[in-house]
């Protein structure tokens, strides 16, 4: 989602418009802005782009007015309508408030707010903010709003306008990017530099836990317990089309980047450290039909169905029910055996692929129950489903996917404890480890990309050649398959991936003197029969990256070159290694000079059959 937020001395409505036109990339299922003036607060929303806004603001009778804030939303909690566009405001429309994040405990609040006679009309987790802080308003709207962080759990970027005081504009931070612009007599906040480059260079980056008050002529900045800080400002040199990118050279790197981010909101109220179960309130399965479950399909196509390859391993694994996956494209003709105890998990990005929505009708025509895996509210696979999983990934614009599909592996891992945990096939001393492997994924990103050098350097070396081999058994071989793709769609260069114990099979005629292989070896269980495996390809001449964690660090004597990644569950690997592969791709594709965001003959969703 964008934000957008203004006070100084010009029409604000025109100002807040054009910002959230900036922001469209970052989410488009509607928008809404408030401003305030002496006739006091007024708020316009639309479902659908900014166009939509744009005209009902046209046929409405505006104030003229200098400060207010926008949003442009990609849904989470709540379908995009009018309704649930921000901003929100309180019961008695005094207090508004525009959000990124998600607010974890709303639920709670909201009860709690209701009892106190808060109305509230919409389904978003947005609208308890708005209600809170007008529920500890004593007179200082600065304090209420520190007030209320105080109550809420989760993610969260924060803009706040309210009537009654009227010049003031407040932004708080924490886990969700935002911004504060500093112009002449005017200040500016945004989620993102293209809201407000047009207008200023000079910007305050605001850090987690912090906030700042905006007036016409001040910026005080202080942490959400009030202490004054001094930041120092920071001078944007870039131009517009760089900053919707967030400074990276294409949308793909970007995405990368934004893992640890896609990560904690996926996460975010779904699993507690210390808390060996998740909680998964959005499925309306119940425990008694799950129990019912004989057998789980999981259809999807591209890089979702190499997510669905992982969600097998792990359902099978810890929930010990027969999974088969498949391409949806393949699974529609073949006349599945689909009963009425089949759960059939579609996946899907955008969530309006026509071979995996074909698979979905397919299945439900069958008598089957549906769950899909999507990162995109409202959309048709969300609608016909009858359970959805959201990730909560944000808009993915690279053709390449990356973040969607590490955000279906959490969906994955999520939904795989929730079934163990109700068939009773993984005990709590087994759930408790994963559960804290999954919280600790996104700083472990994090240092992944912090060596994304390493594998620049490799990617450079494996730009000129035609072929490349990716090897790795178990989960590393759903990874490995994901990591080949992502090669072949951006970079051209032809790759295979195997099963590292099937090489020798067949393929293994193809390995010759210097053939780049890529060797994941991340499964203590299976780490030696890997080894063998890549000294099979390292003996016909091949020159092996080899991938393990600080379990399997051993393998550095027997590869050319080791990329180590952090210790975690066995299981959640993949959530890491496909990090160095993704960016391999990445790096190999701007080294042959290729748009990396547009590969030829792809396009990012495929409607067509
Ligand atoms: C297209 C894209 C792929 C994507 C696949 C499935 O082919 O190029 O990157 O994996 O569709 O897309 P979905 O939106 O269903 O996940």
């Amino acid at each position: 989602c964008g934000i957008i937020g203004y006070i100084g001395g010009k029409p604000s409505e025109r100002i807040l418009l054009e910002g959230l036109k900036k922001l469209e990339y970052r989410g488009y299922d509607s928008a809404g802005i408030a401003v305030c003036s002496d006739q006091g607060l007024k708020v316009v929303k639309a479902k659908g782009r900014i166009a939509e806004l744009e005209n009902k603001l046209r046929s409405q009778d505006m104030p003229s007015a200098t400060i207010g804030i926008g949003h442009t939303r990609w849904a989470t909690h709540g379908k995009p309508s009018d309704l649930n566009s921000h901003p929100h405001t309180d019961t008695h429309m005094k207090i508004s408030v525009v959000h990124n994040g998600i607010i974890e405990n709303y639920m709670e609040l909201r009860d709690e707010l209701a009892a106190q006679g808060a109305r509230f009309v919409s389904e978003t987790d947005t609208e308890v903010v708005s209600h809170l802080i007008a529920s500890l308003y004593e007179g200082d709207i600065v304090q209420a709003v520190q007030r209320a962080t105080k109550r809420m759990r989760g993610a969260y970027a924060l803009a706040v306008l309210s009537e009654l005081e009227p010049d003031k504009l407040i932004a708080v931070r924490l886990h969700s990017p935002l911004i504060i612009g500093i112009g002449e007599g005017e200040h500016f906040i945004g989620s993102d530099i293209p809201a407000i480059l047009e207008h200023t260079r000079d910007v305050y980056i605001l850090d987690d836990g912090e906030m700042a008050v905006l007036t016409r002529e001040e910026a005080t900045l202080m942490t959400i317990e009030g202490n004054l800080i001094t930041k120092q400002l920071f001078r944007v040199n870039w131009d517009l089309a760089v900053a919707e990118k967030a400074g990276y050279d294409h949308f793909m790197l970007k995405e990368i980047h934004d893992q640890p981010q896609a990560y904690r909101d996926t996460l975010s109220g779904r699993l507690f450290k210390g808390y060996p179960w998740v909680y998964l309130p959005e499925l309306k399965l119940t425990p008694e039909q799950i129990k019912q479950f004989r057998n789980i399909h999981i259809v999807a196509c591209g890089t979702a169905y190499h997510a669905g390859l992982v969600g097998k391993t792990a359902i099978e694994r810890w929930a010990r029910l027969p999974v088969e996956a498949e391409v949806a494209s393949e699974y529609r003709y073949r006349s599945p055996l689909i009963t009425p105890e089949t759960l059939v998990i579609v996946v899907s990005q955008s969530g309006e692929t026509a071979d995996t929505l074909a698979a979905l009708r397919e299945a439900k025509r069958h008598g089957a129950r549906v769950l899909a895996v999507t990162n995109v509210v409202g959309s048709t696979a969300a609608r016909e489903a009858d359970d959805v999983l959201f990730t909560w990934a944000g808009p993915e614009i690279s053709v390449a996917s990356t973040k969607a599909y590490s955000t279906q592996l959490l969906a994955f891992y999520a939904f795989a404890i929730h079934l163990a945990r109700i068939r009773g096939t993984l005990p709590d001393e087994e759930i408790g480890p994963i559960v804290h492997a999954l919280t600790k994924l996104p700083e472990q990103v994090e240092s992944i990309l912090q060596r994304k050098d390493e594998i620049k350097s490799y990617a450079e070396e494996i730009a000129s050649r035609e072929h490349l081999f990716f090897i790795g058994r178990g989960v590393d071989y759903a990874v490995v398959q994901e990591g080949s793709l992502k090669l072949k769609e951006i970079s051209y260069i032809h790759s295979e991936a195997y099963a590292a114990g099937e090489l020798k099979h067949g393929t293994l005629a193809l390995i010759e003197e210097g053939t780049p292989v890529v060797a994941l070896a991340t499964q203590p269980d299976l780490y030696e029969k890997t080894v063998s495996n890549i000294r099979e390809v390292m003996a016909r001449g091949a020159g092996v990256l080899g991938i393990a964690t600080e379990e399997t660090a051993g393998l550095a004597g027997s590869v050319d070159r080791l990329l180590l990644i952090p210790s975690t569950h066995p299981m959640i690997a993949p959530a890491l290694t496909v990090i160095p592969l993704q960016l391999l791709a990445y790096y190999a594709s701007v080294a042959r000079g290729y748009d990396v965001d547009k590969p030829r003959n792809l396009a990012k969703s495929v409607t067509v059959e």
